[in-house]
């Protein structure tokens, strides 16, 4: 038997090796049939699999409370291979309108390989089952969505999904497993961008699908064939970023709340959107379905024109003008100018984001410093 790569040393070391090798040498015939037909855990060659990437793997499972769980290259990555794997030409797919702006190209490919994609507002998820067509194999959301935080009731979709032989799919990645566990209340995968508060630190890109060993299985074939295996090093920083995960989302959740708070008592800001404060319309069914929180992320409108959010965002000296979200720093950025560009601007505004949206991520600072912050900046606009 080749050496376990994860215990080199013969005792297990407290971080995980990260093992850069892309193939394994085959110590006999024997052991690569009986890795062929999965008798032993072994390795053969990267694209298949990894030691330091099957360590964070089964971490983020036990924290999803899920079987299995298989990472990939990017939060995007992840939300393909789900698409790849479960649906074929002539089939339907419900995708929530408020979902990460991407998601509107990936649709535009499934559309051209002759996969029909329904647009359905959050707002709306009371009436899914209006929309499920006989060929509708898949419902794909995200609770809070990005960037307007809306929140759909996962139990409530889950029922209607599977009395239709349809798949619930949840990307978690604004609640983290920290504050919401999908699959508990029925969802069929859970998907993250680990890019965000998983790892935490706007230093690796990474996506994870968990779910079922079934469903392991099946995307594992995808990611194989397609190749979306994460680096071994990137792998590593996610499960450094995965140890502080608890504490780093306990913090962005109290700061985001604090902001929310602060901000929904300021004339020139309007429409605070935080499933956490108790007018907004997500607030019932969020406290229903999370926990220990709300997630890091708010939205809302600076004055009247983009000019005003401009203006703020330009006067901010701490929390920082850059897109991503779930870091330890707070980021800001305003959707439309960044992660929904692409998307065409009657598309936007029917779902509710504005010229002067602007999306905040809650870092691990200090609330009064973030607070004084916001407070000088709006005093600039
Ligand atoms: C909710 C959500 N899902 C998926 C993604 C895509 O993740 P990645 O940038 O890691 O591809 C993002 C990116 O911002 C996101 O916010």
């Amino acid at each position: 038997m080749p050496t376990d790569p994860l215990t080199p040393y013969g005792n297990r070391p407290m971080v995980t090796p990260i093992v850069n090798a892309v193939n394994y040498e085959y110590s006999s015939f024997e052991v690569l049939r009986q890795i062929t037909d999965g008798e032993i855990d072994g390795y053969t060659y990267h694209r298949d699999d990894n030691p330091t990437v099957r360590a964070v793997e089964k971490q983020i499972a036990l924290m999803e409370g899920s079987e299995d769980c298989i990472v990939c290259t990017t939060g995007m990555a992840a939300c393909t291979m789900i698409y790849l794997t479960y649906l074929s030409a002539g089939d339907n797919v419900i995708v929530f309108h408020d979902v990460y702006g991407a998601h509107y190209k990936v649709s535009l490919i499934l559309e051209r390989m002759g996969i029909d994609v329904t647009w359905l507002d959050a707002n709306d998820y009371r009436d899914i089952h209006k929309s499920i067509k006989p060929n509708t194999k898949m419902i794909f959301c995200e609770t809070p969505s990005n960037p307007l935080c809306k929140v759909v009731d996962i139990a409530a979709m889950a029922e209607e999904a599977h009395k239709a032989n349809v798949m619930l799919i949840v990307d978690n990645t604004f609640a983290t497993p920290c504050n919401q566990q999908p699959l508990s209340f029925g969802a069929d995968l859970v998907v993250h961008s680990a890019t965000k508060g998983l790892g935490g630190h706007n230093d690796l890109m990474a996506g994870a699908i968990a779910g079922s060993k079934e469903c392991y299985n099946e995307l594992w074939f995808t990611r194989q064939a397609i190749g979306t295996t994460l680096d071994a090093y990137s792998a590593s920083l996610l499960e450094r970023g995965l140890k502080s995960l608890e504490l780093r989302a306990e913090r962005m959740a109290s700061n985001a709340l604090a902001l929310a708070e602060f901000l929904a008592g300021q004339t020139k800001v309007s429409n605070v959107r935080y499933p956490g404060l108790q007018s907004d319309p997500g607030h019932e069914v969020a406290i229903k379905q999370m926990h220990d929180g709300f997630g890091g992320v708010l939205a809302f409108d600076v004055g009247e024109t983009q000019d005003d959010a401009k203006k703020f965002i330009d006067a901010l000296e701490v929390i920082i003008h850059a897109v991503s979200l779930g870091a330890t720093e707070s980021l800001i950025c305003i959707p439309c100018l960044t992660t929904m560009l692409y998307m065409p601007e009657e598309r936007r505004t029917t779902f509710g984001v504005k010229h002067n949206t602007v999306r905040l991520s809650a870092g691990v600072e200090k609330p009064d410093i973030l607070i004084k912050d916001l407070e000088q900046a709006l005093s600039k606009v």
